[in-house]
């Protein structure tokens, strides 16, 4: 299987080949998606709501962070694969951000990294791109900042906030990043910012008019049944499949019926 690069991904924008992407956290749905033929898997710091169950991504660690990414790298043949740096791994310090950056890479054999933010991470990305490794920034609803925002709703909506994500997103692709997340920003302005910019662009919450789209794996898959935000597409009902299946095997085991003769030895 040919490999997915940085200059891949950079030709698919130019031929206009829209880039997929979702996120993993474990060797086994890594290996599922990577087979289906996902271009980019993101250990995303969502594993901090998705996998740990916390109210926000801001807990995870980078060791956390790491042992995700080794176990997605294990299931990995075909896509690229990119690793969160997570909250506080490469804010306001950019030799701890290059330090830990250089961990992700060295611990986990992912491809890249991705982190929050525009001008006030400006060293911090400077760095870490000059030691060889890929950045791919992450614009509009930063959920690091929750606290900043106060809420998740759509952002850049104001000309001010807007202004200013669009002069992030250009400092980003001149600072040399590979490709930029925009989450959950009006779709006019996020279809202005993929026509202007070289690097790919990749939605969430974006609208259709960029480079690629990115979703939460467990929220595209239904797992998660409580989050139905506008931008989710719901491409299967696993939490109704695994209750199902779960009910059915406590069932069969009260009744005596699992495991049977053939399943014995
Ligand atoms: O952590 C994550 O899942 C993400 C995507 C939503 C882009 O950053
Ligand atoms: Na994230």
């Amino acid at each position: 299987v040919k490999v997915i690069t940085t200059h891949q991904l950079q030709n698919m924008k130019e031929r206009g080949e829209k880039i997929s992407m979702l996120t993993a956290y474990d060797f086994s749905m890594a290996t599922i998606l990577d087979a289906a033929g996902i271009d980019v898997l993101l250990v995303g710091d969502s594993a901090s709501n998705v996998m740990a169950g916390h109210e926000t991504t801001l807990p995870i660690t980078l060791d956390q962070m790491i042992y995700h990414a080794q176990s997605v790298v294990r299931g990995t043949k075909r896509a690229f694969v990119v690793v969160d740096m997570p909250f506080g791994s490469y804010q306001g310090n950019s030799s701890e951000a290059l330090r830990s950056a250089i961990r992700i890479m060295k611990e986990s054999g992912a491809h890249g990294i991705k982190l929050e933010g525009g001008a006030e991470i400006k060293e911090s990305v400077t760095r870490i791109l000059s030691a060889g490794v890929p950045v791919m920034g992450h614009l509009g609803l930063t959920p690091q900042s929750i606290y900043k925002f106060g809420t998740y709703t759509v952002r850049a909506k104001e000309d001010a906030e807007a202004q200013k994500l669009i002069e992030d997103a250009h400092l980003l692709q001149e600072l040399g990043c590979f490709a930029i997340v925009l989450e959950k920003i009006p779709s006019a302005l996020a279809k202005r910012v993929a026509e202007s910019l070289e690097i790919p662009i990749i939605g969430i919450g974006a609208g259709p008019h960029v480079d690629g789209q990115v979703l939460v794996v467990h929220d595209m898959l239904g797992i998660n049944k409580e989050f139905k935000p506008r931008f989710l597409r719901r491409y299967a009902d696993l939490h109704t499949i695994m209750t199902d299946a779960v009910q059915n095997y406590i069932k069969d085991v009260k009744d005596r019926d699992f495991p049977n003769e053939k399943e014995a030895y």
